[in-house]
C-alpha cells in the first residue's frame, strides 16, 4: 500500500513534533511554511524524509486537496490565526480525510473548524474529520503538567526569591511575558489589537 499522505501547515514547535511522529509512522510527510528558516532547519534534520514547500495559496491547495491528514499548527505572535485552509479545500479534499486544527486554540487556521473538546472531539464538515481540541495536552494531563512545570517553575521561583520587578528587570525572557504593569500595556501586539499605546515593559516598571 502506498503510505499515506500527512500534510503538516507551520513548522514550529507544533508542526516539527507532528512531523516527527509521521515521520516515525513510514507516511509520506509534506511541510508547508512561509519562513525559509523555519524549512532550512526542518530539511537540515529530517532529509530526505520530509518534503519542505513554501506556503502559500497554491502549494496549500495543492497539498492539501491530496493529503489524507492536514495538521494545521501556524502561529502569528499576538494574532489570530490566518485561515488557511478554505472551506473549498475541505470539499475537494477525499471523505474521511481527517483535519486536526491544533491552532484553534488561537482561533484556528482552518475555515470550517470550531474549538471542541476531549469529551466530543470529533465533527464532520463534508465527510472529511475534523479534530479542533483546544487543549489537546489534556489528553494526557500528569505528563504535560510536568512538562510545563520544568519549563515554567523557574520563573516562579525567581519571581518568589527576587520579587516581580527585580526579577523582570533580570530576565528578558520574563520581560517578553509581561502584557500589563502599573496600568500600561507592556506588550506590542496586544497594545495594537486593543488599540492601546505601548509602554516598553522597563519603563512601565520603572
Ligand atoms: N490545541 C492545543 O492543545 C495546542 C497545543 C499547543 C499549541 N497550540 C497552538 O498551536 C499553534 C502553533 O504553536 P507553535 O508553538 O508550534 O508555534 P511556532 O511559533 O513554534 O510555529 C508556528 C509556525 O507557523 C509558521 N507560520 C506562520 N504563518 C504561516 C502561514 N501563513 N503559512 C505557513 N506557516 C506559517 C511560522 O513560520 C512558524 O514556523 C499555536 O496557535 C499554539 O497556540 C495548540
Amino acid at each position: 500500500m502506498p503510505p499515506a499522505k500527512v500534510v503538516v501547515i507551520g513548522g514550529g514547535v507544533v508542526g516539527e513534533n507532528a512531523i516527527e511522529m509521521a515521520v516515525g509512522m513510514g507516511a509520506d510527510v509534506t511541510v508547508l511554511d512561509r519562513s525559509g528558516d523555519a524549512l532550512d532547519r526542518l530539511a537540515k534534520r529530517f532529509g530526505t524524509n520530509l518534503r519542505t514547500v513554501h506556503s502559500n495559496a497554491a502549494t496549500t491547495w495543492d497539498f492539501v486537496t491530496d493529503a489524507d491528514l492536514v495538521v494545521g499548527a501556524v502561529l502569528i505572535p499576538g494574532a489570530k490565526a490566518p485561515k488557511i485552509v478554505t472551506e473549498e479545500m475541505v470539499e475537494a479534499m477525499r471523505k474521511g480525510s481527517v483535519l486536526v486544527d491544533v491552532a484553534i486554540d488561537q482561533g484556528g487556521c482552518m475555515e470550517t473548524s470550531r474549538a471542541t473538546t476531549h469529551a466530543a472531539p470529533t465533527f464532520l464538515v463534508h465527510d472529511v474529520v475534523h479534530y479542533c481540541v483546544a487543549n489537546m495536552p489534556g489528553a494526557v494531563p500528569r505528563t504535560s503538567t510536568y512538562a510545563l512545570n520544568n519549563e515554567t517553575l523557574p520563573f516562579a521561583v525567581a519571581l518568589a526569591n527576587k520579587g516581580a520587578k527585580a526579577a523582570l528587570a533580570a530576565d528578558e525572557h520574563l520581560r517578553n511575558g509581561l502584557n500589563v504593569a502599573n496600568g500600561k500595556i507592556t506588550d506590542l501586539a496586544v497594545a495594537e489589537a486593543l488599540g492601546y499605546d505601548y509602554v516598553a515593559p522597563l519603563d512601565a516598571l520603572a
